[in-house]
């Protein structure tokens, strides 16, 4: 059998070894720190817990993060985009820890040898990183180790815009991607765009709604045992 060469992880849990990695977690991780690094901080450090960002605070931190779309006590920032574009760069870098987008990053980065953020901020510009990839897995954050349709809408628009032999999961996410007339419909119908309206976070959903505004390509450039450095693409 041949290989796929695009392939989609639905959940992190479904992560194998792997070359090229894109971490999607659009409503609002991904979509946060593409924007952080659009503010001009040059490092974002992904968290897999609170903890971990908590015992990484020193002079010139920020620490950002949520834990039911909520932010974390005694952190400077949530998870929100909009909050983190007008709030623009308050540190050297920021360390983000949140429910599922974080540990995503953190465990795309022990599987893949090079793993990118992507969301709908950064889309255009993410394809143009990875085209030239001979074989791509994009990874969906998800929620609490469920699918999120949001993530896969945005697997699928990447999907549809490779190259190369779809594995079935790439074929689903692609169905999807494809099922919606503009980006919006799909965070907005999601559990987790219901959850954002719950807690009076709407407008974040438009924020990350907001297709190919940002040119920045967010990298994992090293790794440590729970932690993540992502760094603009060079
Ligand atoms: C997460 O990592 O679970 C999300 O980004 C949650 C949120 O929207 O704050």
């Amino acid at each position: 059998m041949t290989c796929p060469t695009v392939d989609v992880c639905f959940t992190p849990r479904e992560i194998r070894p792997a070359d090229v990695a894109v971490v999607v977690d659009v409503l609002r991780a991904t979509s946060t720190i593409v924007q952080a690094m659009a503010a001009g901080y040059p490092r974002v450090l992904c968290c897999r817990s609170v903890a971990t960002a908590r015992d990484l605070r020193v002079h010139g931190r920020v620490l950002a993060g949520e834990r039911d779309c909520v932010r974390v006590p005694g952190f400077e920032l949530g998870n929100s985009p909009a909050a983190v574009a007008t709030a623009g760069r308050r540190g050297e870098e920021l360390v983000l820890a949140t429910t599922n987008g974080s540990p995503a990053i953190v465990a795309a980065s022990s599987a893949a040898r090079r793993v990118l953020i992507g969301c709908l901020l950064n889309l255009r510009a993410v394809l143009d990183a990875i085209r030239a990839e001979a074989a791509v897995t994009i990874v969906c954050s998800g929620t609490d180790g469920r699918p999120a349709l949001e993530d896969v809408y945005v697997a699928g628009r990447l999907v549809a815009a490779l190259d190369g032999m779809r594995s079935d999961a790439a074929r689903v996410a692609e169905r999807v991607g494809g099922a919606y007339p503009a980006p919006l419909e799909p965070l907005a119908e999601s559990e987790d765009g219901a959850r954002l309206r719950a807690i009076g976070q709407e407008p974040d959903i438009a924020w990350c709604a907001r297709e190919s505004v940002l040119g920045v390509v967010p990298e994992v450039c090293s790794k440590d045992d729970g932690v993540a450095v992502v760094g603009a693409k060079l």
